[in-house]
């Protein structure tokens, strides 16, 4: 069966776990990280973004492609502008154009977060570069497609190839005992990143168009989410160090009452989106698997 499922981004985090819930049913795309099997794609590149979707002719296009460092985008503009929105406007466009359905992943960071998480219709006022290019491609989004889901997600966790994530840090560190300072003050709604895939998938069957918060339904510190961590994962955890955010000397300011709302998009689910402790005990058992 040919894959009619396209994932730009697949060689990242998240994009990588679609790929392995999806099998053969899709097929994904690479930029900078050589993957076997994907398609290489610089979606900066309309016309590039334009052959490869008419060769593949996809039913449903997602779309996690990002520059997602935050703090990098703080000083590489440019960089987070072309990306993070030229590059969404040209695969939203190849979408519109084909009739493709389309899935963008956005974050919780469109929001300023001084109240909690927000529900999907509240009122959105980034704080940062990368918040702020994020919410233009939804804008785009929104303004010029008619079948789509934005879905903003936050705090994905779980296992990653290269470990490049804050669970994967916290694992490492764990084990070592070296030091890692967490943030005291950062609540997010943390998310288990095969869950998501599973929640995703899920939308992109339904006829639902709009804004989805496909995240847990827990609201966490960070240090809470970390200390639970390590109890799960059976480390010592006096390696964590709570920190204020005031002391991290993170360039990019960060919605400290941050995280989304789930309760609209779990009512359109099937797929239960995991608390935290469920997202972490599925997550060790990801690890032993792999041992
Ligand atoms: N992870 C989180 O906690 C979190 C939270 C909220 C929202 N999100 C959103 O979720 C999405 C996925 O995040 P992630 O953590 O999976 O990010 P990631 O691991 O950094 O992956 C980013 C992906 O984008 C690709 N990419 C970058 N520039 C590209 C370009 N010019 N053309 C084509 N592809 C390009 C990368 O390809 P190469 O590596 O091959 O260059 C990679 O596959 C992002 O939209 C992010 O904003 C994530």
């Amino acid at each position: 069966m040919r894959p009619d499922i396209l994932v730009v981004g697949a060689s990242g985090f998240v994009g990588g776990a679609l790929l392995r819930a999806y099998g053969r049913r899709a097929i994904g795309t690479y930029w900078h990280s050589a993957t076997p099997g994907l398609e290489r794609l610089d979606m900066c590149d309309a016309a590039a973004v334009d052959a490869l979707v008419d060769r593949l002719q996809p039913r449903i296009i997602i779309h996690p492609a990002a520059q997602p460092n935050v703090d990098r985008c703080e000083s590489e503009i440019d960089e987070s502008y072309r990306v993070n929105v030229t590059g969404t406007v040209n695969v939203a466009r190849a979408a519109r154009r084909t009739g493709a359905r389309y899935l963008y992943f956005s974050t919780d960071y469109v929001f300023n977060g001084k109240v909690g998480p927000a529900p999907v219709d509240a009122p959105t006022d980034p704080l940062s570069v990368y918040g702020r290019h994020k919410l233009e491609a939804e804008v785009f989004i929104r303004e010029n497609l008619d079948n789509y889901v934005i879905a903003r997600t936050c705090g994905v966790f779980g296992f990653h190839p290269q470990g490049k994530n804050f669970i994967m840090a916290l694992l490492d560190k764990g084990r070592r005992g070296e030091p890692m300072r967490v943030p005291s003050d950062q609540w997010g709604t943390p998310t288990y990143v095969d869950n998501l895939a599973q929640a995703v998938q899920e939308l992109a069957e339904l006829d639902f168009v709009g804004i989805a918060h496909p995240v847990g339904p827990d609201f966490l510190v960070r240090i809470e989410f970390a200390r639970l961590a390590a109890e799960i994962l059976g480390l010592d955890p006096s390696f964590l160090q709570a920190t204020p955010t005031s002391q991290l000397g993170q360039a990019a300011a960060r919605p400290v009452y941050g995280g989304v709302d789930n309760r609209s998009t779990q009512a359109l689910l099937r797929t239960r989106l995991m608390s935290a402790r469920e997202g972490l005990l599925a997550f060790k058992k990801d690890m032993e698997g792999r041992a």
